[in-house]
C-alpha cells in the first residue's frame, strides 16, 4: 500500500483548519506542503508561518517540499516550524551534499526533489545519504497539472539505483496523480503518492484519500 500525502496547495486556505482536521482523521499518511518563491518556480505559495500553524494542528508527518532558490538559508527555520521531511531541489543546490547534511543536523529526514527533465543519474552520489526522492511528474509550480508519462520510466531507473546502492530512500511521486494512474505509478515502484487536486476537488476528499490508499 502506498503512503498518501495530500498536498495542501489545493486546500481551501480560508478553511485550512477544517482541511487539516480532515487529513488528520482520514487514511492519509503525511501532509505535503509546497513552498514556492516566485524565483525557482513561477508561482508563490506559502511559507514558514503557515507551516508552523499547520504543525499546531497536524497529527501526521509534515513533508515539506521547497521550490525555492538557496534553500540552505532556511533549513533551521523549517525545522523549527515543524517539518519532519525537508526536500530541496537538486536544480537549486550547487552544494547538495552539504544541504543534506544540514537537514540531518537539524533532526529532519532529508529529501531531494528532481524535475522531470533532470536525469536520475544526477542522484547517484547522494542516493545513499537521503531518506526520500521527490520525483516531479509535472513541472513544479502549480497544482492540477497533467501527469507526464515519461516519468514512469524514471521511477524504474530510480528504483534500480536505490536497489544497487542499498539506499533506504522512499520514492515519492509528485504531480498529476489521479485515481486512474495511481495503480500504474505504484506498480512502477512509487512508495508515496502526493495528491492535491485529486483529493481537494473530490466531493468527499477523505473518501478519495481512502480510494487512493487502497488502489
Ligand atoms: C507542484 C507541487 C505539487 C502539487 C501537486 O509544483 O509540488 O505538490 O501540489 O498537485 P496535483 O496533485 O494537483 O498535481
Ligand atoms: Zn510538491
Amino acid at each position: 500500500m502506498p503512503l498518501i500525502a495530500p498536498s495542501l496547495l489545493s486546500a481551501d486556505f480560508l478553511n485550512l483548519e477544517r482541511d487539516v482536521d480532515m487529513i488528520n482523521s482520514s487514511e492519509a499518511d503525511w501532509f505535503h506542503l509546497d513552498v514556492m518563491d516566485g524565483r525557482f518556480v513561477p508561482n508563490i505559495s506559502f511559507g514558514l508561518p503557515v507551516i508552523a500553524a499547520v504543525n499546531r494542528k497536524a497529527t501526521k508527518t509534515l513533508d515539506v517540499h521547497l521550490m525555492i532558490v538557496e534553500p540552505e538559508k532556511y533549513i533551521g527555520e523549517f525545522a523549527r516550524a515543524g517539518a519532519n521531511y525537508l526536500s530541496v531541489h537538486i536544480e537549486a543546490c550547487p552544494h547538495l551534499h552539504r544541504a543534506i547534511q544540514m537537514i540531518h543536523a537539524e533532526g529532519m529526514k532529508a529529501g531531494v526533489a528532481i524535475n522531470p527533465h533532470t536525469p536520475i543519474a544526477t542522484l547517484e552520489d547522494v542516493i545513499a545519504d537521503i531518506d526520500l526522492v521527490c520525483m516531479m511528474s509535472v513541472n513544479p509550480g502549480f497544482g492540477g497539472q497533467k501527469f507526464i508519462p515519461h516519468t514512469l520510466k524514471k521511477i524504474a531507473q530510480l528504483k534500480a539505483l536505490i536497489a544497487a546502492t542499498g539506499s533506504k530512500a522512499l520514492i515519492e511521486i509528485d504531480g498529476g496523480v489521479t485515481l486512474d494512474n495511481a495503480a500504474t505509478i505504484v506498480q512502477a515502484g512509487a512508495d508515496v503518492l502526493v495528491a492535491g487536486n485529486t483529493v481537494f476537488s473530490a466531493p468527499d476528499p477523505a473518501e478519495m484519500i481512502q480510494k487512493l490508499k487502497s488502489i
